[in-house]
Protein backbone atom coordinates (compact mmCIF):
# COMPACT_ATOMS: atom_id res chain seq x y z
CA UNK A 1 0.00 0.00 0.00
CA UNK A 2 2.91 2.32 0.87
CA UNK A 3 4.52 1.87 -2.81
CA UNK A 4 0.92 2.51 -4.14
CA UNK A 5 0.54 5.72 -2.31
CA UNK A 6 3.88 6.88 -3.52
CA UNK A 7 3.07 6.07 -6.96
CA UNK A 8 -0.49 7.85 -6.32
CA UNK A 9 1.90 11.31 -4.91
CA UNK A 10 4.33 11.02 -7.63
CA UNK A 11 2.49 10.66 -10.68
CA UNK A 12 0.09 13.42 -9.80
CA UNK A 13 2.48 15.70 -8.64
CA UNK A 14 4.43 15.27 -12.39
CA UNK A 15 1.15 16.19 -14.13
CA UNK A 16 0.98 19.38 -12.05
CA UNK A 17 -1.86 18.16 -9.46
CA UNK A 18 -1.86 18.79 -5.30
CA UNK A 19 -2.28 15.78 -3.05
CA UNK A 20 -3.56 14.83 -0.10
CA UNK A 21 -3.67 11.74 1.58
CA UNK A 22 -6.48 10.68 4.23
CA UNK A 23 -5.33 8.87 7.51
CA UNK A 24 -6.83 5.85 8.13
CA UNK A 25 -9.42 5.13 5.60
CA UNK A 26 -13.10 6.23 5.64
CA UNK A 27 -13.16 6.84 9.00
CA UNK A 28 -10.22 9.77 8.41
CA UNK A 29 -12.44 11.21 6.00
CA UNK A 30 -15.29 11.43 7.56
CA UNK A 31 -13.14 13.10 10.27
CA UNK A 32 -11.48 15.25 7.81
CA UNK A 33 -8.02 13.70 8.95
CA UNK A 34 -6.07 14.97 5.61
CA UNK A 35 -2.65 16.06 4.96
CA UNK A 36 -1.14 17.40 2.15
CA UNK A 37 1.61 14.86 0.42
CA UNK A 38 4.52 15.75 -1.64
CA UNK A 39 7.43 13.88 -2.94
CA UNK A 40 9.16 13.98 -0.11
CA UNK A 41 6.77 13.21 2.03
CA UNK A 42 6.49 9.24 0.57
CA UNK A 43 10.01 9.12 0.51
CA UNK A 44 12.20 5.96 2.01
CA UNK A 45 8.34 3.99 1.87
CA UNK A 46 8.29 2.12 -1.36
CA UNK A 47 10.22 -1.27 1.13
CA UNK A 48 7.77 -0.67 3.46
CA UNK A 49 4.91 -3.08 4.69
CA UNK A 50 1.46 -1.42 5.92
CA UNK A 51 0.70 2.24 5.15
CA UNK A 52 1.83 5.18 6.28
CA UNK A 53 -1.72 6.80 6.41
CA UNK A 54 -2.73 3.79 8.72
CA UNK A 55 -6.03 2.18 7.63
CA UNK A 56 -9.28 1.41 9.41
CA UNK A 57 -12.62 -0.35 9.03
CA UNK A 58 -15.11 2.10 9.46
CA UNK A 59 -19.08 1.86 9.98
CA UNK A 60 -20.33 5.07 9.35
CA UNK A 61 -19.82 5.08 5.44
CA UNK A 62 -21.85 1.81 5.12
CA UNK A 63 -24.45 4.68 6.06
CA UNK A 64 -26.06 7.44 3.80
CA UNK A 65 -25.20 9.95 6.55
CA UNK A 66 -21.53 9.15 6.65
CA UNK A 67 -21.10 8.97 2.69
CA UNK A 68 -22.45 12.09 2.90
CA UNK A 69 -20.33 13.88 5.36
CA UNK A 70 -17.26 12.03 3.59
CA UNK A 71 -18.30 13.62 0.11
CA UNK A 72 -18.85 17.30 2.19
CA UNK A 73 -15.30 17.19 3.48
CA UNK A 74 -14.09 16.09 -0.08
CA UNK A 75 -15.73 19.42 -1.53
CA UNK A 76 -14.87 21.50 1.42
CA UNK A 77 -10.91 20.82 0.83
CA UNK A 78 -11.42 20.85 -3.07
CA UNK A 79 -10.31 17.72 -3.56
CA UNK A 80 -11.64 17.09 -7.35
CA UNK A 81 -10.83 12.54 -7.45
CA UNK A 82 -10.12 10.23 -4.60
CA UNK A 83 -7.85 7.26 -4.96
CA UNK A 84 -9.20 3.92 -3.20
CA UNK A 85 -6.48 1.48 -2.54
CA UNK A 86 -8.64 -1.97 -0.77
CA UNK A 87 -10.52 -4.77 -1.74
CA UNK A 88 -14.37 -4.90 -2.18
CA UNK A 89 -15.61 -3.49 0.55
CA UNK A 90 -13.63 -0.22 -0.06
CA UNK A 91 -14.85 -0.10 -3.80
CA UNK A 92 -18.60 -0.68 -2.44
CA UNK A 93 -17.83 2.50 -0.08
CA UNK A 94 -16.27 4.42 -3.32
CA UNK A 95 -18.77 3.26 -5.78
CA UNK A 96 -21.63 4.53 -3.00
CA UNK A 97 -19.79 7.82 -3.03
CA UNK A 98 -19.41 7.96 -6.58
CA UNK A 99 -23.24 7.26 -7.64
CA UNK A 100 -24.71 9.02 -4.34
CA UNK A 101 -22.49 12.40 -5.08
CA UNK A 102 -20.59 12.25 -7.83
CA UNK A 103 -17.37 12.09 -6.53
CA UNK A 104 -14.54 10.94 -9.15
CA UNK A 105 -13.15 7.89 -8.06
CA UNK A 106 -10.42 5.05 -9.16
CA UNK A 107 -9.98 1.65 -7.23
CA UNK A 108 -6.52 -0.14 -7.01
CA UNK A 109 -6.28 -3.77 -5.72
CA UNK A 110 -5.08 -3.33 -2.11
CA UNK A 111 -5.77 -6.82 -0.80
CA UNK A 112 -3.47 -10.12 0.28
CA UNK A 113 -6.47 -12.43 -1.31
CA UNK A 114 -6.10 -11.63 -4.68
CA UNK A 115 -10.11 -12.48 -4.31
CA UNK A 116 -10.78 -9.09 -7.20
CA UNK A 117 -11.45 -9.54 -11.14
CA UNK A 118 -9.78 -7.24 -13.02
CA UNK A 119 -6.26 -7.78 -12.41
CA UNK A 120 -4.27 -11.25 -13.01
CA UNK A 121 -2.66 -9.79 -8.99
CA UNK A 122 -3.74 -7.83 -6.27
CA UNK A 123 -0.89 -5.71 -4.24
CA UNK A 124 0.59 -8.01 -1.30
CA UNK A 125 -0.56 -11.08 -2.53
CA UNK A 126 2.76 -11.68 -3.80
CA UNK A 127 4.38 -10.84 -0.74
CA UNK A 128 1.67 -12.98 1.58
CA UNK A 129 2.44 -16.18 -0.34
CA UNK A 130 6.25 -15.41 -0.32
CA UNK A 131 5.90 -15.19 3.41
CA UNK A 132 3.81 -18.53 3.45
CA UNK A 133 6.31 -20.45 1.69
CA UNK A 134 9.04 -19.56 3.45
CA UNK A 135 7.39 -20.47 7.19
CA UNK A 136 6.26 -23.70 5.32
CA UNK A 137 9.98 -24.41 4.54
CA UNK A 138 10.98 -23.81 8.04
CA UNK A 139 8.03 -26.44 9.02
CA UNK A 140 9.04 -28.98 6.80
CA UNK A 141 12.50 -28.75 8.93
CA UNK A 142 10.87 -29.86 11.56
CA UNK A 143 8.14 -32.41 9.86
CA UNK A 144 11.26 -34.27 8.02
CA UNK A 145 13.01 -34.73 11.27
CA UNK A 146 9.91 -36.09 13.24
CA UNK A 147 7.79 -37.78 10.87
CA UNK A 148 4.93 -35.32 11.54
CA UNK A 149 2.15 -33.81 9.45
CA UNK A 150 1.96 -29.98 9.73
CA UNK A 151 -1.15 -28.44 9.01
CA UNK A 152 -0.54 -24.53 7.74
CA UNK A 153 -3.49 -22.27 7.56
CA UNK A 154 -3.36 -19.12 5.68
CA UNK A 155 -5.44 -16.60 5.44
CA UNK A 156 -8.13 -15.15 2.21
CA UNK A 157 -10.86 -14.72 3.82
CA UNK A 158 -13.70 -16.54 1.69
CA UNK A 159 -10.60 -17.25 -1.24
CA UNK A 160 -8.55 -19.54 -1.50
CA UNK A 161 -5.76 -18.03 -3.80
CA UNK A 162 -2.94 -17.77 -1.33
CA UNK A 163 -3.71 -21.04 -0.03
CA UNK A 164 -3.10 -22.92 -3.35
CA UNK A 165 -0.03 -20.75 -4.63
CA UNK A 166 1.22 -21.52 -1.37
CA UNK A 167 0.60 -25.17 -1.84
CA UNK A 168 2.43 -25.30 -4.74
CA UNK A 169 5.56 -23.74 -3.95
CA UNK A 170 5.89 -25.75 -1.01
CA UNK A 171 5.27 -28.82 -2.41
CA UNK A 172 2.07 -29.53 0.30
CA UNK A 173 0.80 -32.94 0.02
CA UNK A 174 -2.48 -31.42 0.27
CA UNK A 175 -4.72 -28.47 0.00
CA UNK A 176 -8.34 -27.17 1.27
CA UNK A 177 -9.75 -23.79 -1.14
CA UNK A 178 -13.64 -22.77 0.09
CA UNK A 179 -14.11 -22.44 -3.69
CA UNK A 180 -14.23 -26.59 -4.09
CA UNK A 181 -15.59 -27.98 -1.25
CA UNK A 182 -14.83 -31.98 -3.34
CA UNK A 183 -11.40 -31.14 -2.85
CA UNK A 184 -12.42 -30.81 1.13
CA UNK A 185 -11.87 -32.48 4.18
CA UNK A 186 -12.44 -36.35 3.14
CA UNK A 187 -10.26 -36.12 0.05
CA UNK A 188 -8.00 -34.58 2.04
CA UNK A 189 -7.33 -36.89 4.69
CA UNK A 190 -7.80 -39.77 2.29
CA UNK A 191 -4.93 -38.04 0.03
CA UNK A 192 -2.80 -38.40 3.43
CA UNK A 193 -3.34 -41.80 4.41
CA UNK A 194 -2.65 -42.72 0.35
CA UNK A 195 0.58 -41.18 0.49
CA UNK A 196 1.83 -43.23 3.41
CA UNK A 197 1.20 -46.23 2.21
CA UNK A 198 3.77 -44.90 -0.12
CA UNK A 199 5.46 -44.59 2.21
CA UNK A 200 5.91 -40.94 2.93
CA UNK A 201 6.18 -40.34 6.74
CA UNK A 202 6.05 -36.42 6.79
CA UNK A 203 3.69 -34.12 4.76
CA UNK A 204 2.62 -30.49 4.73
CA UNK A 205 -0.68 -29.81 4.62
CA UNK A 206 -1.83 -26.17 3.68
CA UNK A 207 -5.75 -25.06 4.58
CA UNK A 208 -7.10 -21.23 3.60
CA UNK A 209 -9.00 -20.08 6.56
CA UNK A 210 -12.13 -19.99 4.43
CA UNK A 211 -12.35 -23.93 4.24
CA UNK A 212 -11.63 -24.99 7.42
CA UNK A 213 -9.45 -24.03 10.53
CA UNK A 214 -5.96 -25.66 10.91
CA UNK A 215 -7.22 -27.75 14.11
CA UNK A 216 -9.92 -29.07 12.84
CA UNK A 217 -8.11 -30.20 9.77
CA UNK A 218 -5.52 -31.55 12.21
CA UNK A 219 -8.35 -33.44 14.45
CA UNK A 220 -9.79 -35.13 11.59
CA UNK A 221 -6.64 -36.63 10.37
CA UNK A 222 -5.26 -37.44 14.08
CA UNK A 223 -9.17 -39.08 14.58
CA UNK A 224 -9.39 -41.16 11.05
CA UNK A 225 -6.01 -42.38 10.65
CA UNK A 226 -4.38 -43.55 13.94
CA UNK A 227 -0.42 -43.25 14.72
CA UNK A 228 0.03 -39.86 13.11
CA UNK A 229 1.48 -36.61 14.54
CA UNK A 230 0.21 -33.79 13.32
CA UNK A 231 0.69 -30.18 14.48
CA UNK A 232 -0.62 -27.14 13.66
CA UNK A 233 0.46 -23.65 12.69
CA UNK A 234 -1.62 -20.68 11.71
CA UNK A 235 0.12 -18.09 10.08
CA UNK A 236 -2.37 -15.07 10.68
CA UNK A 237 -1.47 -11.33 10.11
CA UNK A 238 2.21 -12.24 9.68
CA UNK A 239 1.02 -12.49 6.07
CA UNK A 240 -0.21 -8.72 5.71
CA UNK A 241 3.26 -7.38 7.26
CA UNK A 242 6.79 -7.22 6.03
CA UNK A 243 8.75 -5.29 2.98
CA UNK A 244 6.80 -5.92 -0.57
CA UNK A 245 8.31 -8.46 -2.79
CA UNK A 246 9.43 -6.55 -6.10
CA UNK A 247 6.29 -7.83 -7.79
CA UNK A 248 4.06 -6.34 -5.48
CA UNK A 249 6.61 -3.40 -5.76
CA UNK A 250 6.25 -3.13 -9.49
CA UNK A 251 2.29 -3.81 -9.46
CA UNK A 252 1.77 -0.98 -7.11
CA UNK A 253 3.32 1.47 -8.95
CA UNK A 254 2.24 0.77 -12.23
CA UNK A 255 -1.58 0.89 -10.82
CA UNK A 256 -0.96 3.42 -8.83
CA UNK A 257 0.40 5.85 -11.55
CA UNK A 258 -2.53 4.76 -13.59
CA UNK A 259 -5.22 5.94 -11.57
CA UNK A 260 -4.18 9.22 -12.19
CA UNK A 261 -4.04 8.90 -15.55
CA UNK A 262 -7.77 7.61 -15.23
CA UNK A 263 -9.19 10.68 -13.02
CA UNK A 264 -7.70 12.88 -15.51
CA UNK A 265 -8.83 11.48 -18.51
CA UNK A 266 -12.53 11.21 -17.14
CA UNK A 267 -12.86 7.61 -16.57
CA UNK A 268 -14.51 7.74 -13.25
CA UNK A 269 -15.38 4.50 -10.91
CA UNK A 270 -12.98 1.88 -12.52
CA UNK A 271 -10.61 -0.50 -11.17
CA UNK A 272 -7.01 -0.40 -11.96
CA UNK A 273 -5.29 -4.31 -12.79
CA UNK A 274 -2.63 -5.28 -14.22
CA UNK A 275 -3.98 -8.13 -17.01
CA UNK A 276 -1.47 -10.48 -18.66
CA UNK A 277 1.41 -7.75 -18.06
CA UNK A 278 -0.90 -5.15 -19.62
CA UNK A 279 -2.56 -2.00 -17.57
CA UNK A 280 -6.04 -2.58 -17.29
CA UNK A 281 -9.20 -0.19 -16.37
CA UNK A 282 -12.71 -1.81 -15.14
CA UNK A 283 -15.94 -0.33 -14.10
CA UNK A 284 -15.93 -0.81 -10.55
CA UNK A 285 -19.21 -2.17 -10.74
CA UNK A 286 -17.78 -5.49 -12.90
CA UNK A 287 -15.09 -5.68 -10.68
CA UNK A 288 -17.89 -6.30 -7.96
CA UNK A 289 -19.71 -8.35 -9.87
CA UNK A 290 -17.59 -10.85 -11.00
CA UNK A 291 -15.83 -13.40 -8.69
CA UNK A 292 -12.37 -14.73 -9.65
CA UNK A 293 -11.73 -18.54 -10.52
CA UNK A 294 -9.44 -20.44 -8.60
CA UNK A 295 -6.55 -21.83 -11.36
CA UNK A 296 -7.64 -25.85 -11.07
CA UNK A 297 -4.82 -27.02 -12.67
CA UNK A 298 -2.50 -25.70 -9.84
CA UNK A 299 -5.15 -27.81 -7.58
CA UNK A 300 -4.41 -31.06 -9.57
CA UNK A 301 -0.43 -29.87 -9.63
CA UNK A 302 -0.40 -30.18 -5.71
CA UNK A 303 -2.17 -33.79 -6.21
CA UNK A 304 0.59 -34.96 -9.31
CA UNK A 305 3.54 -33.19 -7.25
CA UNK A 306 2.31 -34.96 -3.80
CA UNK A 307 3.29 -38.64 -5.57
O1 LIG B 1 -8.82 -9.22 3.48
C1 LIG B 1 -7.53 -9.30 4.00
C2 LIG B 1 -7.50 -10.11 5.25
O2 LIG B 1 -6.17 -10.17 5.70
C3 LIG B 1 -8.10 -11.51 5.14
O3 LIG B 1 -7.20 -12.41 4.53
C4 LIG B 1 -8.42 -11.81 6.58
O4 LIG B 1 -9.45 -12.75 6.70
C5 LIG B 1 -8.84 -10.46 7.10
O5 LIG B 1 -8.26 -9.49 6.27
C6 LIG B 1 -8.44 -10.21 8.52
O6 LIG B 1 -9.04 -9.04 8.94
P1 LIG B 1 -8.78 -8.43 10.39
O7 LIG B 1 -7.37 -7.92 10.40
O8 LIG B 1 -9.77 -7.33 10.50
O9 LIG B 1 -8.95 -9.54 11.36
Amino acid sequence: MNANLRAVVRAAWERGLAVCGIERGYAGLIDGRIQELGPRSVSGILNRGGTILRTARCEAFLTPEGRARAAQVLAAQRIDGLVVCGGDGSFRGALALHREHGVAVAGTPGTIDNDLCGTDHTIGFDTAVGTAVEACDKLRDTADSHDRIFVVEVMGRQAGFIALETAVAAGAEAVLVPELPEWGLDRCVASIAAARERGKTSMLVVVAEGAASAAEVAAAVRERIPGTHVRETVLGHVLRGGSPSADDRVLATRTGAEAVEALLEGDLAHHIGVVANRLVRTPLTEVLAGRKPLNEELLRLVDTMAS
